[in-house]
């Protein structure tokens, strides 16, 4: 069928082809049992030697546990893989790593701007599954890496590698395969454009583990999200950074994302966000320019587009800004994406800083949600957020007033502000202060 009956869209029907189900030798073989009997097998984790992975994991790769290490093409998915293969093998033998997009020889280059040795480390450059299925058979290895899902296929299935139909047929073998044989599995898979087609979207609900290493083309630092684990929790992330060598952990991400930063700099507010359980100080710059043509323009990159419309909503209606002849500019620096409420105040700060052409206090930072009447509300986990700042040599926080007492380090000073107002005349600097 050319158009869609029901939504009228033109070329959107997508093949599926449905493969026999594994025939059950006896419909009995297993029966209901009481949870009190049930044995806690599946929780030997396997430690991998990469804190950071080991940190978004859950503290290491449950056996047997399919995981989903998404993202966009080029990000470093086959580098991550490939480091952590080499690791694995070195610390607990065999490790199987299965290529559908490079050839051997590309893989030993790779390897070798890595510096991976890779004793124990054994290839496989095939794309048909069952082959690899029955190689992966015969190596027994403790851990197995198939990059990526969508270069393995079915030839059965009757559809190109890399369509829905396949894609999902080869992940639930995958899954098969790996509980019965308690090996633990990665598979890659790359995030297409337009997003869902035959991307990891439609993997996420068949695998164990969906994680996404994220971040922007020219910035050098990755960000790996949890998005689903069925074996620990979904809050934690890790952070590495691209290098000639490959990816390098970065065991101080705030003192990263900081390292560039002018402490005099306009329009510049620092953050201290929270990426799951772990306190990040990012930094957030804005530019304010008056609007040539009449329209003004809000340009945001790593910050909610909408937020950004609220908050300059709020700065032009309940401070008086005169931002609606402005084009307005929000970046996150280091490429991070920050979706929370609680950048708010320093997205307002940079923004005002930007307009009024005053620098905010470089040894403040600023955390709140800012509300439609400019109060500011107050978020979760502040004291983590204070002691990160703390810790990294900040020794003023504007925080919001409704979040009552707080506990903080010596070191840091807490001012409790109620309203946007009130938290712009504190934190820019006045133009009579020297600058520390
Ligand atoms: P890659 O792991 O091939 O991405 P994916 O598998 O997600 O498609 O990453 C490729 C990019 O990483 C490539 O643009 C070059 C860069 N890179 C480095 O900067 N340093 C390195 O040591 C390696 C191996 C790659
Ligand atoms: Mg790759």
């Amino acid at each position: 069928m050319g158009r869609c009956p029901g939504c009228h869209s033109w070329n959107s029907f997508v093949e599926n082809t449905v493969a026999a189900a594994p025939s059950r030798t006896s419909l009995r073989e297993n029966p209901p049992q009481e949870l009190s009997q049930v044995a806690a097998g599946l929780s030997d984790r396997l430690p991998l030697p990469l804190a950071e992975l080991n940190r978004v994991l859950g503290g290491g790769v449950v056996s047997g546990s399919l995981v989903l290490i998404g993202g966009d093409p080029g990000i470093g998915k086959s580098t991550l893989l490939l480091q952590v293969s080499a690791l694995v093998a070195q610390a607990k033998g065999k490790v199987a790593y299965v290529s559908g997009e490079e050839t051997l020889p590309q893989i030993r280059l790779r390897a070798e701007r890595l510096g991976v040795k890779g004793e124990g480390l054994y290839l496989l450059a095939e794309t048909e599954l069952d082959v690899i299925l029955s190689q992966l058979e015969g190596l027994s290895p403790s851990l197995a890496i198939i990059d990526s899902i969508q270069a393995v296929y079915l030839p059965e299935l009757d559809t190109a590698a890399g369509s829905i139909t396949q894609v999902r047929e080869c992940t639930q073998r995958l899954m098969h395969w790996a509980k019965q044989n308690s090996v633990p599995v990665f598979i890659a898979g790359h995030v297409t454009k337009d997003g869902a087609i035959a991307g990891p979207r439609v993997l996420e609900h068949i695998v164990d583990v969906v994680l996404y290493l994220e971040g922007e083309a020219f910035s050098p630092y990755r960000v790996l999200r949890g998005v689903k684990n069925r074996f620990g929790s979904t809050n934690e992330v890790g952070v590495f950074e691209m290098k000639e060598h490959g990816l390098v952990e970065v065991d101080n991400p705030s003192l990263a994302f900081l390292s560039q930063r002018q402490a005099e700099a306009i329009g510049s507010a620092v953050v201290p966000t929270l990426e799951g359980t772990r306190p990040l100080l990012v930094e957030i710059q804005a530019l304010t320019t008056p609007t040539a043509f009449g329209l003004p323009r809000r340009t945001a990159n790593g910050v909610d587009f909408n937020r950004l419309l609220l908050i300059t909503a709020v700065l032009t209606k309940r401070l008086g800004l005169k931002l609606a002849s402005q084009d307005i500019i929000v970046n996150v620096t280091g490429g991070l994406r920050i979706e929370e409420p609680a950048a708010d105040l320093g997205i307002a700060l940079a923004i005002a800083s930007s307009f009024r052409d005053v620098g905010v206090d470089p040894h403040l930072v600023a955390v709140g949600e800012v509300g439609l009447s400019g109060e500011l509300r107050t978020v979760s986990q502040l004291e983590r957020r204070v002691a990160e700042a703390a810790r990294l040599g900040f020794s003023r926080c504007l925080v919001p007033k409704t979040a009552g007492k707080l506990s903080a380090p010596k070191k840091i000073e807490l001012i409790p502000v109620g309203t946007l107002r009130e938290a712009v005349g504190v934190g820019l600097r006045k133009v009579r202060n020297p600058s520390p």
